[in-house]
């Protein structure tokens, strides 16, 4: 057998020698080396500990996947609708399941919605893809926080849009920078198209913005036609009090697209997220989408989970895992590593963001990967990636077990101790 890229014979010989970068887009060109991509590899920094601590992906708690209730969901389905759920299913997505986000979304969200106000994508980073498909130009600013989720900045990027960053702050992103930042991009002759926020349990800092900023920043990105990106992925994985409204139930829908996703809520492997905005927006999307639509057998697999209550109760049994879990690494690293480190407690989500203190966060995650705890650094999450001086780790407590959350601030003091006496 003949292996790809091998053969030397007649048919291939025109093909000998040509660089596959002279056949690249130029979007493909745009995010070469440098890219998140590279970065991401620094998160799977090798360890050779016979049990490494993995506080890496923001990836749902394995143990408690609803296994059972998927199975017998694609069961159902394959049982009583076969034909309809293994045939094409449009561009849209499963009418039934964008009926019932819809209900459920205008329960969470206070704002009345229907099923066209929704596209159902390839997890919500297909929904970040498409929107860049529908509304960038090369040339657009988007502005994004710094840091931010970089699936997001590198799907923009694919879109030739310049990425303009605005700090965090500890209650969200600067309200008073992203207008400064609109209004330098402004004076140059150019345009800011969308800015991207993680309002509730950011990824990376766990940060929530404030009530009082959110209409801050509708007005704000309304004067200056700037449509908001808000994504919405932790937002119902709060500990003690829910997040606050969001943006774009407080915006009335007007110039907001809101991402979601069941990669969190549910799992990752499911593939399945959305985009909620006006009609017009939703098929703006529907027109420059070409993959024939997500999958109709878990579109239809899930309709039922999602309007029966069975993943209101899932959600409900796992936020107090997943505060019971940031608890009990929080802990740990006071314990263990106080004078080190600093971090505030989420009131959500997946992530502890911790600064490091007396050493830089580069060695930290180096040492602490020798001693057999695996975090990625900070600076991966700016648009700079590893040029950025950033003095702070990400840990993902989602994924860990208990035992290895609560062992995991024991290692890293090791790891401190290496650097910094
Ligand atoms: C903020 C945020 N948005 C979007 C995603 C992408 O999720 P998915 O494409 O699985 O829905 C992630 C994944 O880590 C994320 O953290």
């Amino acid at each position: 057998m003949v292996r790809v890229g091998d053969s030397a014979s007649e048919t291939r010989k025109g093909w000998q020698n040509v660089d596959v970068r002279d056949l690249l887009s130029t979007s493909a060109k745009s995010i070469g080396a440098g890219s998140p991509t590279d970065a991401g590899r620094a998160w799977r920094r090798p360890t050779e500990h016979p049990d490494p601590i993995a506080l890496t992906g923001g990836i749902p708690d394995a143990p408690t996947l609803p296994v059972a209730e998927l199975r017998a969901a694609f069961e159902e389905v394959l049982a009583s609708e076969p034909a309809e759920a293994l045939q094409y299913g449009g561009w849209s997505g499963f009418e039934g399941l964008r009926s019932a986000i819809a209900e459920r979304q205008s329960r969470i969200e206070g704002v009345e919605l229907g099923p066209e106000n929704f596209i159902v994508t390839n997890g919500s980073s297909g929904g970040i893809d498409l929107i860049g498909k529908a509304f960038l130009e090369p040339g657009d600013v988007v502005i994004v926080e710094g840091p931010s989720f970089s699936g997001t900045v590198r799907s923009m990027r694919g879109y030739m849009a310049e990425i303009v960053e605005v700090p965090m702050e500890k209650d969200g992103v600067s309200v008073s920078g992203l207008e400064e930042a609109i209004q330098r991009v402004e004076a140059a002759g150019r345009r800011v198209k969308i800015f991207y926020t993680i309002a509730d349990f950011h990824n990376p800092t766990g940060a929530t913005l404030a009530e009082g900023k959110r209409l801050a920043l509708i007005e704000l990105c309304a004067r200056h036609r700037v449509l908001i990106l808000e994504d919405a992925a932790y937002a119902e994985l709060h500990f003690d009090r829910p997040a606050p409204a969001s943006i774009f139930g407080t915006g009335e829908g007007r110039g907001v697209l809101r991402l979601n996703t069941f990669s969190k809520t549910i799992a990752t492997g499911l593939r399945v997220g959305w985009v909620q905005a006006s009609p017009e927006y939703i098929e703006a999307m529907t027109r420059v989408r070409f993959d024939m639509g997500g999958p109709p057998l878990f579109h239809r697999a899930l309709a039922p989970y999602v309007s029966s209550g069975k993943l209101d109760a899932h959600v409900g049994r796992m936020r107090p895992v997943y505060a019971e879990k940031c608890d009990v690494l929080s802990r740990s690293l006071l314990e263990h590593c106080e004078p080190y480190v600093r971090f505030e407690r989420p009131d959500g989500g997946f992530f502890l963001w911790v600064e490091c203190i007396g050493a830089p966060a580069q060695e930290v995650a180096r040492a602490a990967a020798e001693e057999g705890v695996v975090f990625p650094v900070g600076s991966v999450f700016f648009t700079d990636g590893e040029n950025v001086r950033d003095s702070h780790v990400r840990m993902a407590f989602s994924n860990a077990s208990v035992e290895h959350l609560a062992e995991a601030g024991r290692r890293l003091r090791k790891a401190f101790l290496r650097l910094v006496d």
